[in-house]
């Protein structure tokens, strides 16, 4: 029989095992290889740990610092890419408490004292989460200033305006960039409230139950910036519902992105040419010399799709797991740790490269131009004269036929023509015919004016901070 303390795997639950993992089971449980990227705040949180046990009495004031000494020497050693990591040792966590062990002897070993991997991943997780959305949300607000920048600027300028992808009714381009900045002000609140809601900290339910050391849960809270510890310790090991808001709160933004993408990618193409991205945020063909490609807003269109599977990936993983922690949730990371990154970079890629995008006025006019796009003007004039609306869309509706059939804008139409089809028009209708005419018309707010569109650029940026 061995004896309880002889260890014949070497492995830090070895005590009760009597033979090694396999190697194959020791590669496929491993989670070092991507959980690595939790290291610092691990080590955090083992300060945060080691100074509670101290303060309370259930480590010696000694250990605390031999623990802290060999804990800066570990985040230096990873900062330095100097450290070791081992496939037996399974993930981040256990890396660095086995260093610290080889670095500072006893006093390691009484780190883990009181606390439990599964508390320690789920505080190690809210931490870089925190941290990953706050770098996000300045990604994001630069992103949002470029545009109400590029907004004040484009605020006179008339593009058309499309629902069906048909011309509908002229635009500002001004306009059209702060609908962009209004989907993205939702996103920054999702963001915001993910953050608020994971702010708070699980050490201290170790397993699943809590420990049976006088431990000060409030006081590791306090000492990692969380706004309180976790209520219910079950909860706190088994709850990943912060890593599903944010990928869905990634989601909705990688959404919103990818719309903006295909419609720079439209506009850019020969048959719009409304808008000229700079060179340097596109490609070359290999084969046809012509080609200029709008490859940054294609990418991003695509990686939409890889944060929504992490979204589908992430709420499936939980559906069907009892309470309180199982295996299972170290597949959390690494579509977590993918949605960051590709988030970020989606975002850092548009906050570049809108800024640099020229508009192209005469083109975006003549677009502006086909397809009748006052003709709603036309029978607001009518009916401010007194016709009822639908009777005023059934006259201009002969005008468009008109001029339709002469190829020609309704502002073409001579006035004899106009008032053949209705004795309420006079000289004064071409003032709201023409394109200028019909986005100063939309002076309220929310509307396309130019006005309102630098009203809306202000109030935006003043909403920035
Ligand atoms: N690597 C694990 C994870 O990511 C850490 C927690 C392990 N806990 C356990 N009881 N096996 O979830």
């Amino acid at each position: 029989m061995a004896s309880s303390i002889e260890n014949k795997t070497s492995q830090t639950w070895g005590g009760r095992f009597n033979e090694a993992t396999d190697a194959f089971v020791q590669e496929f449980t491993a989670s070092y290889s991507f959980d690595n990227v939790l290291a610092q705040y691990d080590i955090a949180g083992s300060r945060a740990h080691a100074s509670m046990l101290g303060a309370c009495g259930i480590i010696s004031d000694d250990d605390v610092q031999t623990i802290m000494q060999g804990l800066d020497q570990i985040s230096r050693e990873i900062e330095n890419g100097e450290f070791t990591w081992a496939v037996e040792l399974e993930d981040v966590h256990m890396n660095i408490e086995a260093r610290l062990t080889e670095l500072v002897g006893d006093a390691g070993k009484r780190l883990h004292t009181g606390r439990s991997r599964n508390d320690q991943v789920a505080t190690d997780i809210r931490l870089y989460l925190r941290e990953a959305i706050g770098r996000i949300l300045e990604q994001l607000a630069r992103l949002q200033l470029g545009l109400i920048d590029q907004a004040e600027r484009y605020a006179e300028t008339i593009m058309p305006g499309f629902t069906h992808l048909q011309v509908a009714q002229p635009v500002t381009f001004g306009h059209h960039l702060l609908a962009w900045n209004e989907m993205l002000t939702r996103d920054a609140g999702r963001l915001k409230d993910c953050r608020n809601r994971l702010n708070q900290c699980p050490l201290g339910a170790a397993a699943l139950a809590g420990t049976s050391y006088p431990i000060d849960r409030d006081m590791t809270s306090a000492a990692l910036g969380f706004e309180q510890p976790t209520r219910n310790s079950l909860d706190s090991v088994s709850d990943r519902d912060f890593a599903i808001e944010f990928t869905a709160a990634a989601s909705i933004t990688m959404m919103h992105l990818s719309r903006m993408a295909e419609e720079m990618i439209l506009w850019t193409s020969a048959q719009f040419r409304l808008v000229e991205l700079p060179d340097r945020f596109c490609t070359g063909s290999s084969i046809m010399p012509q080609k200029k490609n709008p490859d940054v807003p294609e990418l991003v269109r695509g990686k939409a799709g890889r944060v929504q599977g992490h979204l589908v990936a992430l709420i499936t993983l939980m559906k069907g797991q009892p309470l309180a922690y199982n295996k299972d949730n170290q597949e959390d990371k690494e579509p977590l740790f993918d949605s960051v990154k590709t988030l970020y970079d989606s975002i850092l890629a548009f906050a570049d490269l809108i800024p640099a995008i020229e508009a192209r006025p005469t083109e975006m006019r003549a677009a502006a131009q086909l397809g009748q796009p006052t003709a709603t003007d036309l029978a607001d004039y009518l009916v401010k004269r007194g016709l009822p609306f639908r009777d005023a869309h059934e006259v201009v509706g002969g005008a468009v036929a008109l001029a339709e059939q002469r190829g020609i804008d309704l502002s073409e139409l001579s006035l004899e023509e106009l008032v053949d089809l209705s004795d309420l028009i006079s000289d004064d209708v071409y003032d709201i015919l023409t394109l200028e005419g019909s986005v100063a018309a939309r002076n309220h707010t929310g509307g396309t004016a130019p006005e309102q569109v630098r009203q809306a650029a202000k109030a935006a940026r003043a909403e920035l901070g």
